[in-house]
């Protein structure tokens, strides 16, 4: 019989995601206890911005109410370098899952992969920062044969990067990636211009759109196109272009020039009806030639261009049909050159850690 070994599972952040993937880690290490595994799951940590809650002698935490037992723990917050040592000391390989937003956790994956940590993210940060970190990071993990897996930095739970890594391992030439990668403009534009009825008034719909926790909490956050720019500087990257930076192509803000310096988000939500009608002369204009406006993000990888902005689309488009928050991911490549489409939703803790937990199980089989 294959002997069971251990693997040391850290977890930093618990907020949506987090919560949703420490739900779905104590079903898989059930499973794997039950399927008489060689893989053996211990929770050593867990973290969030403030506080730490962790088994010193790298004995397993339990699973029960473990996120409220790290929001009453009065352990000593560990600071990212402290995490990265402890697991770097632990008796046997150890993964880092990141379900974190944060640039500072990000910038020290090369550091993570160089002492064999592996890492399972859906932190977009780390792959669409400066082309170097990209770079670092990759040749780190080769380096140490640390693994490192990131499904969930777009489209969520997705199969968007796997499927784009499958074309480009199996030979395939990817011509073009388009989509809408994010769900809050498919929310946005899915009710300002719908594919039939007339759609509400622009600030209306970003103001309800708010209301309805789909916005960041300053909606510009959102119409600022970056979150967008991130996700196509990934896929962009996959996709074999050496993309700089989120911010070295073409992308348009949705925010009007008057109202990106206003102080709050509140205040730009108060302003915003003074600008409705650009935006509704663009819905026009693009419903007389019959089309709707859609907010896209797009590759042309033989031409080497990459954008984020609005464009119109046919009613009877894919992109235009679009449902509330959903994403959808087009491959155009030699092999298929009637597009492979991959479309669901893009956003919620529970897909989103679906994701983080299937990166972990590739990780699992690899170690
Ligand atoms: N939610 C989605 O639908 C979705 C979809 C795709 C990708 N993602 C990505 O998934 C990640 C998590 O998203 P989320 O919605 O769960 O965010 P969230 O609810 O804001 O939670 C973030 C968590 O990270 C913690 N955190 C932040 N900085 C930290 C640090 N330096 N060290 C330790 N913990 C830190 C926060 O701590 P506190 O609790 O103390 O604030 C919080 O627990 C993000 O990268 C996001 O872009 C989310």
């Amino acid at each position: 019989m294959t002997p069971v070994k251990d693997v040391f599972i850290a977890v930093i952040g618990a907020g949506g995601v987090g919560k949703a993937f420490l739900s779905q880690l104590e079903g898989l290490s059930q499973r794997l206890a039950t399927q008489s595994s060689s893989r053996k799951l211990s929770v050593i940590l867990v973290s969030r911005s403030t506080k730490t809650l962790y088994s010193p002698q790298y004995s397993p935490l339990p699973f029960d109410n473990l996120s409220t037992k790290l929001a009453d723990s009065t352990q000593q917050t560990l600071s990212l370098t402290e995490v990265i040592d402890f697991l770097a000391a632990a008796p046997a390989k150890s993964i880092l899952i990141d379900n974190t937003s944060s640039q500072d956790v990000a910038d020290q994956y090369p550091q993570v992969l160089a002492k064999g940590i592996s890492i399972v993210t859906p932190n977009k940060k780390a792959f669409s920062g400066s082309f170097k970190l990209w770079q670092d990071i990759f040749s780190s993990a080769a380096a140490s044969g640390a693994k490192v897996y990131h499904e969930s930095s777009v489209g969520a739970g997705l199969p968007v990067i796997s499927t784009l890594k499958d074309l480009v391992e199996t030979g395939d030439e990817v011509t073009k990636i388009e989509g809408v990668f994010s769900g809050t403009m498919s929310f946005l534009f899915n009710s300002f211009a719908p594919t039939e009825g007339s759609g509400g008034k622009w600030s209306a719909e970003v103001t309800k759109a708010k209301e309805l926790g789909y916005t960041e909490p300053d909606p510009r956050d959102d119409l600022n196109g970056l979150d967008v720019a991130r996700k196509l500087t990934i896929l962009a990257r996959l996709a074999g272009l050496p993309v700089e930076s989120p911010t070295s192509f073409p992308v348009q803000s949705l925010i009007p020039k008057e109202l990106e310096s206003v102080a709050s988000g509140d205040e730009f939500l108060q302003k915003l009806p003074e600008f409705d009608s650009q935006m509704e002369d663009l819905k026009n204009a693009a419903e007389k030639e019959g089309k709707v406006i859609r907010f896209v993000g797009s590759i042309d990888v033989a031409k080497k261009v990459v954008k984020v902005g609005l464009e119109k689309f046919d009613r009877s488009h894919p992109i235009a049909a679009l449902k509330g928050s959903d994403n959808i991911i087009s491959f155009t490549t030699k092999r298929y050159a009637s597009p492979l489409i991959i479309q669901g939703a893009g956003a919620g803790g529970d897909v989103t850690a679906a994701g983080v937990t299937g990166d972990l199980i590739k990780v699992l089989e690899r170690l």
